[in-house]
């Protein structure tokens, strides 16, 4: 993978309004500084309240774009197959959509929750699982992220795994172990994903503005890369491994600049679209 991931997740903020000013705000630094977002995959996480109506904004801006270009380039879209006229539509996206989970099952009752399929069917390309908010408050297991995992590969959706260790557990040098356990039993083995991410983000660094140095970062990506490779060669085309935690304007080259990170996973930073657009272009 040449492209750097870069994903927003934007947990439970934001609401309509403030969702069409991001949208409105990030788009106008695309404009004018697109080029810096050439070697970048973008994907946004809203709630999935929110993601119609991003998704609706992103064909319609796409739309505009395609057709801007092929006027200047003297095409008829009338000329054009359906089939490349919707690639080219999608590859004017400023940014992908994602959504922050979904459920286990197929369908049936489960009073508040969201399928894979209806997120797949709003128009999301990944999905962040395993998250430890979602580990923490819901008691997700290892086994039922996996779960989450299979839908996700039934639906064609990417799935983003979260992993990673609390304080103590890198206080007692247990950090290494620890990841290799949920990454192996979170990970449905006789399954073929052709793009797995998997994002490492201690917990002790979610929201509180600390990192591990990036020697720590760099030793878990090399790690986890590892652990890919030996435990999980047959699951997944390519792995996509990301950091998170605390990854704002100021840190965000400094971790995207090692070679061995292929992306960051972004929560606060991302919900102020110029940062998240400073992240994304770093
Ligand atoms: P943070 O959150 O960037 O606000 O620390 C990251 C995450 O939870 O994905």
């Amino acid at each position: 993978m040449t492209k750097k991931l870069i994903v927003g997740n934007w947990k439970m903020n934001s609401g309509f309004a403030e969702s069409e000013n991001w949208f409105n705000d990030f788009v106008e630094n695309y404009e004018k500084n697109k080029s810096k977002l050439a070697n970048k995959e973008i994907v946004i996480c809203p709630p999935v309240i929110l993601i119609d109506n991003i998704v609706a904004n992103l064909m319609e801006y796409s739309l505009e774009k395609t057709q801007q270009d092929l006027k200047e380039n003297n095409i008829d879209i009338k000329n054009i197959g359906a089939e490349k006229l919707s690639d080219l539509i999608m590859d004017h996206r400023p940014f992908m959509v994602g959504a922050q989970n979904c459920h286990f099952e197929e369908k049936g009752a489960f009073t508040g929750d969201i399928s894979a399929s209806m997120v797949h069917e709003v128009g999301c390309e990944y999905v962040i699982l395993g998250h430890s908010e979602r580990r923490n408050y819901h008691h997700e297991s290892n086994k039922i992220v996996a779960k989450k995992l299979i839908q996700a590969h039934n639906h064609q959706l990417i799935p983003i795994l979260c992993v990673g260790e609390d304080q103590k557990t890198r206080e007692d040098k247990n950090h290494l172990e620890f990841i290799k356990k949920q990454i192996v039993e979170s990970v449905p083995q006789d399954y073929k994903f052709n793009r797995l991410v998997i994002a490492y983000e201690p917990i002790w660094s979610i929201g509180t503005g600390l990192t591990p140095d990036i020697s720590d970062i760099s030793e878990m990506a090399d790690f986890i890369r590892k652990i890919c490779e030996e435990e999980l060669s047959k699951v997944a085309k390519e792995f996509v491994i990301l950091y998170g935690g605390s990854v704002s304007a100021k840190n965000a080259k400094f971790i995207l600049d090692a070679s061995n990170i292929n992306g960051v996973l972004v929560g606060g930073a991302s919900l102020k679209a110029d940062d998240f657009f400073v992240i994304s272009s770093s």
